[in-house]
């Protein structure tokens, strides 16, 4: 048996398999745009949707997104499901397998997903794990381009806590050549092995605890949540991350056309203050909906169609 194309990671990836998917992505967005008579290539097509965490963009998104490619989905929590009662990441691969064409999942661990795929029989889709968040990247390369061109070459800036989708930004630098520029207070690094990776595949990676340092010159800042989900018990005081929140101030050290880019879900007033998240430089909202046009190329992608 052929092992399915899973979307695990932006490293399990090639950087030309990734620039294909984001190319698609722009092809299906310009053409649902456009009101052209869009293709439907998963048509009869079922996607099992596995959230062992809270999401609404995730959600929503793949959800809408195979409704758009033809298919459908099935959603299911982890609490509602033999999975939150013990079974066996593994079995519940081998079950599912015999029922729908691919799953995605929004889990903790992120050996879970790695379990989830070794025993799939179908494509598996990260939809974001403690780890990473390869989706969402997807997206935001997506939204850089479509504002500013070609990330190549570009210097993104990421202050904040060194999360899961500081990882995948990490591992993109890598596949898509730009440099990343990285502030946290000490002690909320990135995973050592993911900075080391993507400087092992070419990436320039700065890490420091000067925000104002990482911001410097840089086309697009981001950041994220102090504290991600099912890390609360980690959470540290809010004045250990204010010198990182981004404002007007910070947002001055970057190139005057510096995109800011968030995940969302934001706290306002922590990581970032509604001058700079409501102001002309962002475009969170555009990330938002490039899920949905990054994810239709993925879909396509792992189904072969
Ligand atoms: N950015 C993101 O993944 O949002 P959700 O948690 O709402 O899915
Ligand atoms: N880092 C955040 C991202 C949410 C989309 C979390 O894991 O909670």
């Amino acid at each position: 048996m052929t092992t399915p194309r899973h979307f695990i990671d932006l490293s399990t990836l090639s950087a030309a398999e990734l620039h294909g998917i984001l190319n698609d992505a722009k092809e299906r967005k310009a053409k649902l745009k456009a009101g052209e008579a869009t293709e439907k290539p998963l048509e009869g097509k079922v996607l099992a949707m596995i959230f062992e965490k809270a999401s609404t963009r995730t959600r929503v998104s793949f959800d809408v997104g195979m409704r758009q490619l033809g298919g459908e989905t099935i959603m299911l929590t982890g609490t509602e499901m033999q999975l939150g009662r013990s079974e066996t990441i593994a079995d519940t691969a081998r079950v599912l397998s015999r029922y729908v064409d691919a799953i995605m999942i929004r889990t903790t661990d992120h050996a879970r997903l790695l379990e989830l795929a070794e025993y799939a029989t179908v494509p598996v889709i990260n939809a974001l794990t403690d780890d990473t968040h390869p989706c969402q990247i997807m997206a935001d390369i997506l939204t850089y381009e479509e504002h500013r061109g070609s990330v190549k070459g570009k210097i993104f800036a990421w202050t904040g806590d060194g999360n899961n989708v500081l990882h995948s930004l990490l591992e993109a630098s890598a596949r898509f050549e730009f440099r990343v520029n990285v502030a946290v207070p000490a002690g909320s690094e990135p995973k050592q092995h993911y900075v080391d990776w993507a400087r092992a595949n070419g990436a320039q990676v700065l890490v420091t605890n000067s925000a104002e340092e990482a911001v410097r010159d840089a086309d697009c800042i981001v950041t994220d949540t102090w504290v991600s989900m099912g890390q609360e018990h980690r959470a540290r005081g809010h004045n250990v991350f204010l010198p990182y929140q981004v404002n007007e101030k910070l947002m001055s050290f970057a190139k005057p056309d510096a995109l800011f880019m968030h995940c969302l879900p934001a706290h306002r007033g922590e990581e970032v203050t509604d001058e700079v998240i409501d102001g002309p430089n962002s475009v969170v909202f555009d990330e938002a909906e490039n899920r949905l046009h990054a994810q239709k190329a993925i879909l396509a992608w792992c189904l072969e169609s």
